[in-house]
């Protein structure tokens, strides 16, 4: 059994704009699983960051420097095998950039200008990520003008990260991006491209975290879930103790759990959790996340 979920991120709107997009994203996504489980995960995320509607590559928020800075990362449960980059600027999709990372280098994760030179060696051309939208929301709230705003974006449409997992013939992976938090003091890095703090894989299953990257890392939310699974505990059940210790910190998420049987669970403990679940080739229309009051 094969399986590829999505998600828009915590406080992201539920309307059919946002959930087609990432329909359309996971159906993408899965028709990917022929060439290769990264190949199908990293597009997955790839088609969310050129979508202006997500906070991740163009459409990311704008840190107090009035930049975009970008995390993401990617996961290879089997093998362990990850890549991540954090701070990244002026590339269209930084997840290829992660998945580059992983495959031709030792490292795993690379930051602000090494990133940017990684990027540009290996043939990543210029790319300006900054919506017209974001620059004059970021204006705006710079002037005083907006008093209060999400965490993420005081945009209407909110929006944090976007984050994927599949798992094709028992091998489970993983996909994460976001511009982060708006207005972050610039060299701030969430909890994307942290691994085992919003990203993990094993062979056993793999999770993606939305929402306070610092909760995520400061309690490793990711791994936490993945290595529950890895004990015999439920993906479901997983996915709900991952969000009752963010609760027990009084923050705010969701997380999106695989194991590598295929059971997927999403758990949040926020007012919205946008997804999409596309299994054996069907879209799966009646899935829902759990929210935990
Ligand atoms: N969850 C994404 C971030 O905090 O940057």
């Amino acid at each position: 059994m094969n399986v590829i979920i999505v998600h828009g991120s915590v406080e992201t709107s539920c309307d059919p704009l946002y959930l087609d997009s990432l329909q359309q994203a996971a159906i993408t996504g899965y028709a990917e699983l022929e060439k290769g489980l990264i190949d199908a995960v990293e597009k997955t995320i790839m088609v969310l960051e050129d979508d202006p509607l997500f906070n991740a590559g163009f459409g990311s928020v704008l840190n107090l420097d009035g930049e975009v800075e970008m995390d993401a990362a990617i996961m290879d449960g089997l093998s362990y095998r990850c890549g991540a980059v954090a701070g990244i600027k002026g590339v269209r999709n930084p997840v290829c950039v992660a998945r580059k990372v992983m495959e031709e280098t030792s490292h795993v994760l690379l930051v602000g200008n090494g990133a940017n030179r990684f990027a540009a060696q290996k043939g990543f051309l210029p790319f300006d990520p900054v919506t017209k939208e974001q620059k004059q929301f970021w204006e705006k709230a710079i002037a005083g003008e907006i008093k209060s705003f999400s965490p993420f974006t005081g945009l209407p449409k909110s929006c944090d990260t976007v984050g994927c997992i599949a798992v094709c013939d028992g091998n489970p992976a993983a996909a994460s991006s976001t511009g982060g938090s708006f207005l972050k003091l610039p060299g701030r890095v969430g909890d994307t491209p942290v691994i085992g703090g919003g990203i993990y894989a094993s062979p056993y299953g793999a999770a993606v975290c939305t929402g306070l990257g610092e909760a995520f890392i400061r309690l490793q939310g990711a791994a936490w879930a993945v290595n529950l699974i890895s004990q015999g505990v439920s993906v479901h059940d997983a996915a709900k103790a991952t969000i009752n210790r963010l609760k027990s910190i009084n923050a705010n998420g969701g997380i999106l759990v695989v194991d590598n049987k295929a059971n997927v669970a999403a758990v949040h403990n926020s007012n919205s959790f946008p997804l999409a679940l596309v299994r054996d080739g069907q879209v799966i229309k009646d899935f829902e996340a759990t929210r935990i009051a």
